[in-house]
């Protein structure tokens, strides 16, 4: 994994060299290591603050380079903002913006984890340790250039100190893991389609088995036998065959129920025959982001050995135009057993996960099922690229989901669904058909992926408007934002992780 800054903690020291980093509230207060550890450089902050008109704002930055009075080369004060309504969520935030206040140098990178309150918790700071990697992950494997005035790559040494080292690293520990779920799952999305067709990503999440996951790849042939016809239907135009990975982690009991997660994992989607127009059409490698999240969240979870017994799935395809292709007007066969006329072959993405879905509900037969999809241009419409559509035949698992995406900041909105909906994926051919008119399109879609979950409880996450070209932030630079990772994480640890 292409990790581009390393991470520390050491005991709070007064002395430090090369870069300083330091937290300050909205009255430019520092805490007192801080104040010991600036000394006489406090009068040249003081000033710096003045001229630049810094007043400690969340996440605002103050750069002073060869403060006098310091043996550091250069000192960031962090604004870190009221101290009263600092959230947890907020101190990934603080360590986002110091990574991208990092640079190039190869300077030692000190930071002082204080607020004017006192000595950061442990957990406070392990999720500066984790914002600092976030933050600082790109994705660069395929560029042979630097371009003059690009930064020059970063390869710092991120030292945090703190009052309790052994507390911090103990805190910071599974948080590592879950940042590096969160890298994993940017790094899938990002990937080019012709380097991450369904074949390779198969053998991507079949690396999970070096930290214990059961991983087994279902290929076209055991699919065959399985009658996955709607997955198969979509995947029949590509040269490049279909699969379907079930990756198992058991840090359960011994036999009790699973909670599981289902990934749509479209490599590429032109959108068969209904192709779809040229413009933005190179996104569609993204339309695997489902299928990231449920691997980098295995990872996490396998990697922080969740006490719990998971199962996660991915249906791989690439929805690809051809003589082979399926068109508008087949009528396929589910594993359910329920037909589907086909409308629109760019409507795949619910006919890949109609059969995970199905399979993983009738085989598994878990406490709870979130599938995670970029299932609708729709949803992009009605959220933008700040909540993922939540919906849900369970208010208990919504309410979950709701408080996991507030303390995370991956958020979710829940959208309404119900029998009128329902009735317009009804077919005039077949049980239904795969498409319905524009209107409501992301509600229709997930009436659709009901259809095949039974009495399951369930969850479907829209995150056509979240996995990918989301805007950038303190946290993500990259494309692929590895939405999602985090959220599950969550949801598993506060709610269902036996402690
Ligand atoms: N993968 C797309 C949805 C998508 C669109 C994801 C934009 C990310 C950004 C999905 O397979 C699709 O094409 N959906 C169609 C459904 C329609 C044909 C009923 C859509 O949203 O237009
Ligand atoms: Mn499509
Ligand atoms: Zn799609």
């Amino acid at each position: 994994m292409p990790d581009v800054v390393n991470v520390g903690f050491v005991p709070m020291a007064t002395s430090a060299r090369g870069v300083l980093f330091v937290f300050c509230d909205d009255t430019l207060k520092f805490g007192p290591d801080t104040v010991k550890a600036l000394g006489t450089a406090a009068g040249a902050v003081k000033r710096a603050a003045a001229t630049s008109q810094f007043k400690g704002k969340s996440g605002s930055a103050l750069d002073i380079l060869a403060p006098e009075g310091l043996k550091a080369t250069r000192l960031v004060v962090i604004g870190a903002g009221k101290l009263a309504a600092i959230k947890d969520h907020d101190f990934l935030k603080l360590g986002g913006v110091l990574a991208g206040k990092l640079g190039g140098g190869k300077d030692a990178v000190t930071v002082i984890a204080e607020l004017p309150g006192g000595a950061m918790t442990p957990a406070q700071a392990a999720s500066i340790a984790a914002g600092v990697r976030m933050r600082a992950y790109k994705f660069d494997r395929y560029k042979t250039k630097k371009k003059d005035g690009e930064d020059t790559p970063l390869n710092a040494s991120v030292t945090i100190a703190v009052r309790d080292v052994a507390a911090a690293k103990k805190a910071f520990a599974p948080q590592n893991h879950v940042v590096d779920g969160v890298i994993m799952a940017r790094e899938l999305v990002n990937e080019p389609p012709n380097v991450l067709y369904p074949v390779e990503f198969a053998r991507r999440a079949s690396q999970l088995r070096k930290l214990g996951v059961a991983v087994e790849v279902l290929d076209v042939a055991a699919m065959k036998r399985l009658k996955m016809g709607a997955l198969l239907g979509v995947s029949q135009g590509s040269t490049q065959p279909g699969r379907t990975v079930i990756m198992r982690w058991n840090g359960g009991k011994k036999g009790e129920q699973p909670v599981a997660f289902v990934g749509k994992g479209v490599c590429f989607d032109t959108g068969g025959i209904s192709i779809k127009p040229s413009g933005s059409m190179e996104d569609m490698k993204g339309d695997m982001g489902g299928a990231a999240c449920v691997v980098g969240l295995m990872h996490a979870l396998a990697a922080r050995k969740a006490k719990i017994n998971v199962v996660g799935a991915i249906g791989l395809v690439e929805n690809m135009p051809d003589g082979n292709a399926q068109r508008p007007g087949d009528i396929v066969t589910s594993m359910s057993g329920q037909t589907i006329e086909i409308i629109n072959t760019d409507a795949e993405g619910r006919l890949v996960l109609a059969d995970v879905l199905w399979y993983v509900a009738k085989k598994h037969k878990p406490k709870f099922m979130v599938d995670l999809a970029t299932l609708t241009g729709a949803i992009l419409v009605a959220l933008g690229t700040e909540y993922a559509g939540l919906f849900s035949n369970n208010d208990q698992l919504s309410e979950r989901l709701t408080e996991a995406g507030q303390a995370t900041g991956e958020r979710v909105w829940r959208l309404p669904m119900g029998p009128e909906y329902d009735k317009m994926m009804d077919s005039q051919f077949a049980d239904m058909k795969n498409a319905g008119a524009r209107h409501g399109g992301s509600i229709t879609a997930a009436q659709f992926l009901q259809r095949f979950v039974d009495d399951t409880p369930w969850a479907h996450l829209d995150i056509a408007g979240t996995a990918m070209g989301a805007p950038k932030t303190d946290i993500n630079q990259s494309w692929g934002s590895g939405y999602g990772v985090r959220l599950l994480d969550r949801l598993v640890a506060d709610y269902y992780e036996s402690k």
